[in-house]
């Protein structure tokens, strides 16, 4: 029997950042979701597909072999033999991947992938649908989110980090702009499952949050 940690919530909560030290802590699998959907749009992009096109992008997507695998217990995802896994952090490629993310049949594919990497070791699984669709019966399910503006705060600072050019209202609009698509989508939107716990990030450090779930955690039963 493995245990399942479902983290869902708006892009810039924190998912990644605390459900890897998380991970780490409680020797679980990290498995993040949004990069197999944004290696899916890596391709889409390259080939010079519209995200509009959605019979373009669906062919595509069902033709792709993804793989997932650790380096040094870091995820990375292989398509069609390569690793992307340092291509897809750009503001394009999560802006296609939040338009291509709707589409039924690349939700399925992803989904199947997600599951069957969930069936054979502990995970904890971040996304928009973990807790709602991909692990309904997870053991612990966090909802983690915090105010757009602090959100948007967390992505400028990582953006400027890396040298990307942008301005904090830019990219305050692109948040609002992704929450809105993710939560209003006909496809598994996101949500906060029924047995979900809130988590809001906007006043807590890190250590914090991590401390917090790892508590949930514990009364669940999964000891640190
Ligand atoms: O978490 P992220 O920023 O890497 O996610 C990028 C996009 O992928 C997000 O805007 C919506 C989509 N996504 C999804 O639909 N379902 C998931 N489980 C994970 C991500």
């Amino acid at each position: 029997m493995s245990y399942q940690i479902a983290i869902d919530g708006p892009a810039g909560a924190g998912k990644s950042t605390i459900a890897k030290k998380l991970a780490a802590k409680l020797g679980f699998v990290y498995v993040d979701t949004g990069a197999m959907y944004r290696a899916m749009a890596l391709f889409c992009l390259r080939k010079g597909i519209a995200a509009e096109d959605e019979p373009a992008v669906v062919e595509t997507v069902e033709k792709l072999k993804v793989i997932i695998a650790y380096e040094n217990g870091v995820q990375q995802v292989f398509v069609d033999g390569e690793n992307v896994s340092s291509q897809i952090r750009t503001a394009e490629v999560g802006d296609m991947t939040s338009r291509i993310s709707t589409y039924l049949p690349v939700r399925e594919k992803m989904v199947a992938l997600q599951q069957s990497l969930a069936e054979v070791q502990n995970v904890i699984m971040d996304g928009r649908d973990i807790g709602t669709c991909v692990l309904p019966n997870a053991d612990v399910k966090i909802y983690m989110t915090a105010s757009v503006r602090v959100r948007a705060e967390r992505r400028y600072k990582e953006y400027q980090e890396k040298g990307i050019p942008c301005t904090l209202e830019s990219v305050e609009k692109d948040v609002e702009e992704r929450d809105y698509r993710d939560m209003h989508r006909s496809h598994s939107p996101l949500r906060q499952a029924d047995d979900a716990v809130l988590l809001d990030t906007s006043e807590m450090n890190i250590d914090e949050v991590v401390e917090a779930m790892a508590a949930i955690a514990l009364e669940k039963g999964i000891v640190v």
